[in-house]
């Protein structure tokens, strides 16, 4: 029985089919780009992981969102087993969605108002503190992330050239939160369990900060930033894990990754979901746990039950 998995970024994928093949699982890729799907077709046997990325309409990959519910829909109306269902989709590309849901479990998110196209940008930034930054809704790698200072330098921006127009039209106005020691942690989880955290050196990387390695190298194939930007937060321990972990039940994020900032006086920020998850090499290299290692054994076990039920 085999693990077929859904993505469209082929770069991101290397350290998960090691992980596969040193666990001896069987997997077959979907590359959803651009296709058809028959509905008089039925899904072959097996389970499904789901690997969609928010920011695939950047890799000219403008319909791998659509393609995904399409699929996912025909797959869960046959009653497959998906790893990272349907409505993970939508937690995966609206931050309007993670924010609202982080904050109703009250897990503390930063301020932020969403501003549905362009019209509203202005008056709404001029009721809103400064600093602040501007994030799109639809992202996951640092899309349209800029601070700002004070409102003359935001008005011009959004009058220029220069303003990146959000895929969705949702443009979010969120507090500017300083991290403790220019440090952001990322916390990874598989199967609802707690694998490892991270820093990511936002006062040197900026607001761009993708752990893959596809990521970390330019165009030569060269690291852009050394030393590495990510680090393991080794011995990371503290409540807020629980909080993900139970968020993630609840939403059903089979995996995640969850970003926070702390702060100087003691505040824990989360402002990022990550579904579509990918892992640093300095970091797994010295990790106690394997990120691409932990999914293998999970989707193993996914395997194992789905079948051993329904056999
Ligand atoms: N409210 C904030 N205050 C300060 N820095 C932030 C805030 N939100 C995001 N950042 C910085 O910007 C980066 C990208 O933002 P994020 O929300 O994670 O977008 P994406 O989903 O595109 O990765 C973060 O890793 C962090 O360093
Ligand atoms: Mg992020």
């Amino acid at each position: 029985m085999a693990l077929y998995v859904l993505h469209e970024n082929p770069d991101w994928f290397p350290p998960f089919a090691a992980a596969f093949d040193a666990a001896g699982l069987d997997y077959e890729e979907w590359l959803l780009i651009t296709g058809s799907l028959d509905f008089q077709s039925t899904p072959p046997e097996g389970i499904f992981w789901n690997r969609l990325s928010g920011s695939s309409h950047t890799r000219n990959h403008p319909y791998s969102k659509d393609y995904t519910r399409a699929v996912l829909d025909w797959l869960q109306a046959h009653g497959r087993r998906v790893v990272s269902g349907r409505w993970v989709v939508e937690m995966e590309v609206s931050k309007v969605r993670q924010l609202t849901a982080l904050q109703a479990f009250g897990i503390d998110v930063p301020r932020t108002v969403a501003v549905i196209g362009k019209d509203d940008l202005l008056a709404t930034a001029a009721r809103f503190p400064t600093p602040f930054i501007t994030k799109h809704n639809q992202g996951g790698k640092g899309l349209g992330v800029r601070r700002f200072d004070d409102l003359d330098t935001f008005a011009a921006y959004v009058a220029s050239d220069e303003f990146e127009e959000p895929v969705d039209g949702i443009t979010l106005l969120q507090e500017y939160v300083p991290p403790k020691n220019g440090l952001i942690t990322r916390v990874e989880t598989v199967g609802y369990d707690y694998v490892y955290a991270i820093t990511a050196d936002a006062a040197r990387g900026g607001f761009q900060l993708c752990p893959s390695e596809a990521c970390e190298l330019d165009e030569a194939g060269r690291p852009v930033a050394a030393p590495s930007l990510f680090a393991l937060r080794e011995g990371f321990q503290h409540p807020i894990i629980d909080a993900f972990l139970d968020f993630a039940r609840a939403y059903q994020l089979e995996i995640a990754g969850f970003e926070f900032i702390e702060t100087d006086d003691g505040r824990i920020v989360t402002y990022d979901v990550n579904t579509n998850t990918n892992y640093n090499p300095e970091v797994e290299a010295v990790a106690p746990r394997s990120g691409p290692g932990e999914i293998a054994n999970y989707l193993q076990r996914v395997l194992a039950e789905t079948y051993a039920v329904t056999a």
